[in-house]
């Protein structure tokens, strides 16, 4: 849990919704129940749901649907994480073992299904038809971005497209986390449409850091492994920043057209995007997002919710894990 101020004010509330999610896998296998009880003991930062009380708590959404939502919001990401682990063959998050560290394929790929299961169900609970929309339309954007990684064995490595990666796998769940908050209320489309801003822009800005973390973090800290990206073939921001200053960078290139399995090479190529202006470059572009969202963020209601908002918006880039 993060130890900040703006986490302290909503602190009760995400643990009633940690309790209204936990509750969903009641009268069902116990191997679900404590499938989700790890997952929801190991901790997560639950940025999203943060997001989504403190935006909704900012434009007098109803408490008890709100928790219902930031709860589906919550499973939801929890549900992709289950699956990308398995898909990414990482055995660690959270500092502790993934499900499919200890468990075969089949068991972790339906504990996956039935937490995506439970969101719908959350999302139906909240009795909006508009969210539950919202909420598939988000599921379909992410399915739809990973599938689009999986299928595209060699990535151009250009910014457009990695914008468009991580907006379907990021950045568009930190959309709804914000914006669906309005569709619980009788507000204009006006505040939907500067949440949905205020969302989009951190939820880019949480993607980069990620993937500047992956360069420049330690699997201690983030509890989860790191200098990961590249091995998997997977060319993030600090990447494309350091080919575009060094286009004839071999070991890069080469990498492109091989399979990424020289462990020497890649070692001697992180080493140098990690000591080249490419980090600093990725980081900047992150704190601009942020601006761009704070700029949104300003023309809604000045209550202290709002005020906490801000805060996570700048904790977003000086985090560390
Ligand atoms: C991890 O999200 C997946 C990404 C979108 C990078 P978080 O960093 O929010 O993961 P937890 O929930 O805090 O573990
Ligand atoms: C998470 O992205 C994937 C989805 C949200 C679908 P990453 O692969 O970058 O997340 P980590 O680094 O494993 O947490
Ligand atoms: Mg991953
Ligand atoms: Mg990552």
């Amino acid at each position: 849990l993060i130890e900040t101020t703006f986490f302290s004010s909503v602190q009760d509330r995400v643990l009633l919704v940690e309790d209204k999610i936990r509750s969903k896998a009641d009268g069902h296998n116990h191997t679900l129940a404590a499938a989700l009880n790890h997952l929801l003991s190991s901790g997560g930062k639950r940025i999203r749901v943060v997001v989504t009380l403190l935006a909704g708590k900012m434009i007098q959404a109803d408490p008890d649907r709100l928790i219902t939502l930031a709860a589906a919001i919550e499973a939801l990401h929890t549900a992709t994480l289950v699956h990308d682990d398995l898909i990414d063959g990482a055995l660690i998050r959270r500092g502790i073992p993934t499900l499919n560290a200890q468990w075969s394929p089949a068991a972790t790929v339906l504990t996956g299904d039935f937490i995506f299961a439970q969101a719908a169900k959350l999302a139906a609970e909240t009795e909006s038809i508009d969210v539950m929309r919202l909420f598939s339309e988000t599921l379909a954007t992410i399915v739809n971005g990973e599938i689009t990684q999986l299928f595209s064995s060699k990535w151009t490595a250009n910014r457009e497209n990695y914008y468009r990666r991580i907006y379907a796998k990021t950045a568009s769940l930190f959309e709804t986390a914000a914006a669906a908050t309005v569709l619980l209320t009788s507000e204009s489309a006006n505040y939907y449409e500067l949440l949905r801003q205020y969302g989009y822009e951190i939820g880019m800005a949480f993607q980069m850091v990620d993937d500047i973390l992956d360069f420049t973090g330690e699997q201690a800290t983030m509890g989860k492994p790191v200098a990961s990206d590249l091995r998997q073939g997977l060319i993030t921001l600090p990447a494309i920043y350091y080919l575009e200053s060094n286009p004839k960078e071999q070991y890069l290139q080469e990498m492109l057209e091989s399979n990424f399995t020289d462990e020497e090479r890649i070692g001697k190529l992180l080493a140098s995007i990690r000591s080249s202006g490419a980090i600093q470059k990725s980081l900047n572009e992150a704190n601009q997002a942020i601006g761009r969202g704070l700029q949104a963020l300003n023309k809604l209601p000045e209550t202290p919710e709002r005020h906490a908002l801000e805060d996570l918006a700048h904790y977003i880039v000086e985090r560390e894990i």
